[in-house]
């Protein structure tokens, strides 16, 4: 092992205290706060790694931060350590080949779909994906099919788009080159993909699945199955989000003999860094290799500790908890709502007066993240601040009356976001126009050219090449005086929206 090697010049030579560096010194402030961490990265301030390995990695975090030197393999054409990491990771989450992502499953999103299509063909897509599906759109310049997602009645969630959708968009588009999935979703929600994955066959193209929220379903047979396991082609992970390597680690599968891996390989070797971090790729390594040891046992753990809190919050007035037969049960979603309480205004009261931060607040939920790396003692601790939270609300209705904030805000905020929007022009014609800048406020009937999207999730309202209308200014309007925060805006001077529109007459 390396000991920790002093350069002894001088000009190193400046205290901590002293080194004003921005972002570093705020990380440093975030780690002194000792928040109870229930948002990603899935391995919670390192706690998500075996001790000893933990131990190894941090005391040669530096020295391991290398490049493509003898012996070390090379990501971009990968036949020694790189390559045999990600044939073991294969084997362990059920492919036929892995690629290591060093730009997140963004980039493993763009690959899928710059493989699968070329410039100017249709690609179904559902209208719940990531923006970073989008990007990908636009990248490769296609033409986007949009497929809309059915609405839980009782959450105002989106349940994933079935597969009735997907039959009525190639019956619409038979010419389409793949079809995309995104599953699990934020809230753990995962159907079955048998007849999906045989319609796509069918048709002779391949199903592309956004598995960002789902690395750790295959490992245990209590979660939704994965998407591998139904014969999907392609499939990427975010192993950072649930599991617990570096945020920015993903991994890219596939499986059967639609894809060619090495045109897979070709787009990654455009998309990503030719400075691959290996710092990034060592710890999906570990990840993957604790998985291959671990993996059931730990998920195991993590499914009883989200379970533990869903009963306890079960059994308080005013308290739901999103609980369904096949879901990914680490996803603990709550709500308060029927305390008065929006999901945005929970987020913060658990941060302000708990310490506690969680993944994401919606109109009426905050989804808690839960990993094997959580303790015991955070888990209830989340638990405990979530009660208290609720005898604080209760108490505040007793004395003031009824909110304003009701069951069906989320519903109401959901039937906007997946509603179909008139299109002016393809994604990536609005994206290279020439832009301008207008105030949201004047801005129904102008080309949106930027995606915007409350973030997180990510999931966009508007997308390029769209036309802006009322309806979209009111319920940004309505997210945003309740803390949701919104990709694609700026503030602009008064406090007023700036939103990016294609220049009138251009295209
Ligand atoms: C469904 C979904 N897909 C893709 C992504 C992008 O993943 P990454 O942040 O690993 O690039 C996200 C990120 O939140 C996501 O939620």
């Amino acid at each position: 092992m390396s000991k920790t090697q002093v350069n002894g010049s001088d000009l190193l030579n400046i205290p901590l205290e002293e080194f004003d560096a921005p972002l570093f010194q705020t990380l440093l402030g975030y780690v002194r706060q000792h928040a109870l961490r229930f948002h990603m990265p899935g391995h919670k301030g390192g706690l998500g790694f075996p001790p000893e390995v933990a131990e190894a990695f941090k005391r040669n975090v530096l020295a391991i931060d290398v490049t493509e030197t003898r012996g070390m393999d090379n990501l971009h054409l990968p036949s020694g350590c790189i390559r045999q990491a990600q044939d073991l990771a294969a084997q362990t989450f059920g492919a036929d080949r892995t690629f290591f992502l060093t730009n997140g499953t963004t980039a493993g999103v763009h690959a899928m779909i710059m493989t699968t299509c070329k410039e100017g063909q249709k690609i179904v897509i559902p209208r719940d994906a990531h923006l970073s599906v989008i990007g990908g759109v636009i990248l490769a310049g296609l033409q986007p099919v949009f497929v809309y997602p059915d609405v839980d009645p009782e959450w105002g969630v989106s349940v994933g788009v079935p597969t009735r959708e997907y039959e009525r968009a190639l019956s619409e588009h038979p010419d389409a080159k793949a079809c995309l999935i995104t599953r699990p979703n934020y809230y753990g929600m995962a159907g079955d993909l048998s007849v999906l994955v045989e319609l796509c066959h069918d048709h002779g193209i391949p199903l592309l699945v956004d598995e960002a929220h789902g690395p750790h379903i295959h490992l245990h047979e209590a979660m939704p199955r994965s998407a591998l396991s139904y014969g999907a082609d392609m499939v990427v992970q975010s192993t950072h989000k649930t599991l617990g390597s570096l945020t920015g680690s993903s991994m890219l599968h596939i499986k059967g003999e639609r894809i060619h891996p090495d045109r897979v390989q070709r787009m990654l070797a455009i998309l990503q860094s030719t400075s691959p971090s290996y710092l990034l790729m060592a710890s999906i390594d570990i990840t993957a290799t604790l998985m291959r040891l671990r993996g059931h046992d730990l998920v195991e753990r993590a499914i009883r500790l989200s379970d533990k809190a869903r009963e306890r919050l079960s059994h308080v007035p005013g308290v739901r908890v999103l609980s369904r037969p096949v879901m990914d049960k680490c996803k603990l979603s709550v709500s308060m709502i029927e305390l008065g309480l929006a999901g945005f205004e929970l987020k913060n009261r658990l941060m302000d007066e708990h310490n506690a931060r969680v993944e994401l607040a919606d109109f009426e939920n905050v989804i808690a993240f839960v990993t094997y790396a959580d303790t015991e003692g955070d888990v209830d601790a989340l638990v405990d601040a979530m009660i208290r939270v609720a005898e604080e609300a209760r108490s505040e209705r007793a004395a003031a009356g009824p909110s304003s904030r009701k069951r069906g805000d989320q519903a109401r905020f959901t039937q906007h976001l997946f509603a179909p929007a008139e299109r002016a022009m393809l994604p990536r014609q609005a994206t290279l126009a020439a832009h301008e800048l207008a105030r949201l406020h004047d801005s129904p009937g102008r080309v949106c050219a930027e995606v915007v999207a409350p973030y997180p999730p990510g999931i966009p309202l508007l997308y390029p090449g769209e036309i802006i209308d009322q309806s979209h200014l009111e319920i940004i309007e309505e997210a945003i005086s309740l803390g949701a925060v919104f990709r694609g805006l700026a503030a602009g001077p008064n406090g007023q929206l700036i939103v990016t529109v294609v220049k009138a007459g251009k295209s």
